[in-house]
């Protein structure tokens, strides 16, 4: 049977990571996998993380099984988080399963649309993170792409999105970044969001609104603006968010998928269709990485912590587009880069060729997504100027 596999390529991002732990090169940069870093380049556990986990460790009474849904106080807490105080939690119409992180909720959505709607179409944004494609078509979606992002000015191309979304059919569903759009790092305004959530009414697709970076563009609340009036705007939505980059609790995998449906009863059934895709997919999700956000957000003091930790995250990324921007025009580059400083979270487009990617990394160590898409989190003022003087030379 194994006689019919073929070798496949490594993963884009993921790849990239193996790539680099074997690279001995003393000035490698690492600017691939969406992962924070600090000032020397470390993910450190955050201190919130460390207190929970102490308290868990001393308070836990049992490994006994949660159920498919995980646990039913993450399952709450993540939920006000992602929105706030809102009409979808006071009318009961949400429920939500915690998942092996947001690839899992992703997977889980994918499994529950081909639920509804066998060989379902998904929209995606042009372009999207490289792994959505692969994680609905395993689901067994048709995925298609909607125009997002005008690579020649840098920026949105709002026009191009909105028209592609006025002629969706109303059967499909349509993925929407909520923040810190990955791999692009530029996000819908308010006045974008109104205008993509009447659209969503006025046609009726299923929004599935992806929300991995909550807390790193401008802070937890405004960074779910937009998936808030969604959730306002429409009956029936589905949200994927992810506590692996807020939390940093990558390894722990714990994610959430959280469905809306337009009234309490039409809810309970979708709860019956959650569980049966989890039981078949893994049972249940992990425990430990939801018990420790949970009590995170049930402490004032280790939440009032967890804010602190993560803008201090936040802050350093942003002050990292603004020193790349300005080290490359000190290095001698002449195009403007100016766009960086304008987008939101860990990622931007360089806009550069894939042979000037390949040349970072086989001349200088620099490891970058193929589609020129960077991870601000790995630059730090001790390697910008050697990143900066071998962007000018590939240049
Ligand atoms: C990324 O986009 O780099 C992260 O979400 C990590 C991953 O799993 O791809």
């Amino acid at each position: 049977m194994f006689s019919q596999l073929k070798l496949l390529p490594a993963d884009p991002i993921l790849g990239l990571s193996v790539k680099f732990k074997a690279d001995s090169h003393p000035n490698k940069i690492d600017l691939g996998a969406g992962i924070y870093k600090d000032e020397i380049g470390n993910t450190p556990v955050l201190a919130c993380v460390k207190s929970a986990e102490k308290y868990r460790l001393e308070k836990e009474a049992s490994k006994a099984y949660l159920g498919s849904t995980g646990s039913p106080l993450f399952n709450s807490k993540i939920t006000d988080l992602i929105l706030g105080e809102h009409k979808v939690i006071a009318q009961n119409r949400i429920r939500t399963v915690s998942t092996p992180g947001g690839t899992g909720a992703l997977r889980v959505a994918g499994e529950f649309i081909k639920k509804c709607t066998p060989g379902a179409t998904i929209w995606v944004s042009n372009p999207t993170w490289a792994n959505h494609k692969g994680v609905f078509e395993a689901a067994g979606l048709i995925v298609k792409t909607y125009p997002y992002y005008d690579y020649e000015n840098n920026c949105l191309d709002f026009d191009g999105m909105l028209n592609a979304l006025k002629n969706i059919p109303k059967e499909d569903a349509v993925l929407l970044h909520a923040c810190c759009h990955n791999p692009s790092g530029m996000d819908l305004n308010k006045e974008q969001w109104q205008q993509v959530a009447d659209v969503t009414k006025q046609v009726g697709f299923m929004p599935v609104v992806d929300m991995a970076y909550q807390g790193f563009g401008q802070d937890l609340d405004s960074d779910a603006y937009g998936l808030r009036l969604m959730a306002e705007t429409v009956e029936q939505m589905i949200i994927c968010s992810s506590c692996s980059k807020n939390f940093g609790l990558y390894r722990e995998r714990i994610g959430a998928c959280s469905i809306i449906g337009s009234s309490e009863i039409a809810a309970d059934i979708i709860s019956s269709v959650l569980l049966s895709v989890v039981r078949v997919a893994y049972s249940m999700p992990p425990a430990h990485g939801a018990a420790i956000v949970e009590t995170i957000l049930s402490s004032d003091e280790l939440t009032s912590q967890w804010h602190i930790e993560l803008k201090e995250m936040r802050d350093r990324i942003n002050n990292m587009r603004q020193l790349l921007v300005d080290k490359l025009a000190e290095n001698g580059v002449t195009r403007d880069f100016s766009f960086i400083t304008r987008q939101n979270g860990m990622f931007s487009f360089l806009g550069i060729d894939k042979d000037q990617v390949q040349r970072l990394q086989d001349d200088y160590s620099i490891y970058i997504v193929g589609s020129s898409r960077i991870s601000l989190a790995g630059i730090s003022a001790d390697n910008v100027d050697y990143l900066t003087k071998s962007i000018a030379k590939v240049l």
